[in-house]
């Protein structure tokens, strides 16, 4: 096998805004969710010990990319997975998402949350290298949450709408706030190098609910922690993506904090995010999946459209706003996939 830098890839390429042959694509949440042999492969078994699995992770992977001309998969795993793997009672309910069983208040339950080592997670390490060897040329995303949106499952103790909770202790708590986050932040780091070490070759940071925070306050209480993460990984030299949704008034701090790819939700053109945007950053984005359930010819016309947008930006990645929806006909996706490819070929 060629060395890592060697092997073509325009999933890469375009995230170090070098030149494409065309522009790539891949959805998030493409793995799991809309594919009913996702549902067959998991049978019965929770989420959540899916995700401690080796083969059906490599399994559940592998699928949207034998059925999409997709130019990434991104690993079969959960933000709460390194989160449960140091011992944080928590379940992901279906319908409903992570729910903690002891949420996290105060300064001895945040001492209670203990690094996490590479020996917590083998079964990532392991699946990660099937992955890249069954992906051949095809580029493995790993992930991790972000600290912000980690804290407010661990505070709320689930989802939430308005994350009073999360943000009350940001405000009136900073010292135990900065506590979590860089705890949070190890966390993160812990589970991407054990992905990055074992042979992914992008990561990317889900910050999902950060888009309610101030851009005054992002850069106070959320940035540095966010940017501890980028940081860590520079070393690795692989491309490091940024995502959060509602984040417009955050685009040009989500970049500061060390991205070299901004993830943009559907609510900001790409046009537009490219001046929200320090120079020297690639965008990947940014169909509302909710186009998905529209007829073709709506889901033709909006990608065209953000493909010409994205030529604006000094590297595009195409993606959508936010994760596919778990009502999506394949059959879209599949289309949608080639489309991008034969519209944007140089
Ligand atoms: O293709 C992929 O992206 C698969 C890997 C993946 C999962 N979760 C598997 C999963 C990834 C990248 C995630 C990230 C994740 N998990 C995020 C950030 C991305 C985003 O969408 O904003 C967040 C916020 C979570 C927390 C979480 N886990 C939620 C909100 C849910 C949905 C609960 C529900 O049922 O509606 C989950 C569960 C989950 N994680 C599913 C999958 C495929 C769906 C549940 C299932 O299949 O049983």
């Amino acid at each position: 096998m060629l060395p890592t830098a060697r092997r073509d890839s325009s999933f890469l390429d375009a995230c170090r805004r070098r030149p494409v042959p065309h522009t790539p694509v891949w959805f998030m949440r493409q793995a799991g969710r809309s594919l009913p042999e996702y549902r067959e492969a998991r049978g019965g078994i929770p989420i959540l010990e899916a995700c401690t699995i080796p083969d059906l992770i490599v399994e559940i992977t592998m699928q949207p990319v034998r059925r999409y001309a997709v130019d990434a998969a991104i690993f079969f795993s959960d933000i709460v997975v390194p989160l449960k793997a140091v011992g944080v009672d928590l379940d992901i309910k279906p319908g409903v998402g992570p729910v903690i069983a002891d949420p996290i208040r105060d300064a001895a339950a945040v001492d209670r949350l203990r690094p996490l080592e590479p020996g917590d997670v083998p079964y990532a390490a392991e699946a990660v290298r099937s992955l890249t060897g069954e992906l051949g040329d095809i580029p493995l995303i790993g992930f991790a949450g972000a600290p912000f949106t980690l804290a407010s499952y661990l505070i709320e103790g689930g989802p939430s709408k308005n994350h009073e909770r999360t943000k009350a202790m940001m405000y009136g708590e900073p010292e135990l706030w900065a506590r979590l986050l860089d705890r949070l932040s190890d966390i993160a780091i812990a589970y991407l190098k054990v992905q990055v070490e074992a042979g992914a070759r992008a990561i990317q940071v889900f910050d999902s609910w950060v888009g309610g925070v101030s851009p005054a306050d992002y850069r106070a209480s959320v940035l540095p922690h966010s940017k501890k993460i980028f940081t860590a990984m520079e070393e690795y030299d692989v491309p490091r993506i940024h995502f959060g949704v509602g984040t417009g008034e955050l685009l040009g701090l989500m970049g500061e904090a060390g991205a070299d790819v901004v993830g943009v939700d559907w609510r900001v053109p790409l046009d537009d995010a490219v001046h929200r945007v320090e120079a020297g950053k690639a965008l990947q984005g940014n169909l509302d999946p909710a186009i998905l359930l529209a007829p073709w010819e709506v889901v033709e016309a909006r990608a065209r459209e953000i493909l010409a947008q994205g030529r604006t930006a000094e590297g595009h990645v195409f993606n959508l706003g936010h994760g596919v929806l778990p009502n999506t006909d394949p059959g879209v996706l599949a289309r949608l996939a080639d489309l991008v490819h034969a519209e944007s070929t140089r």
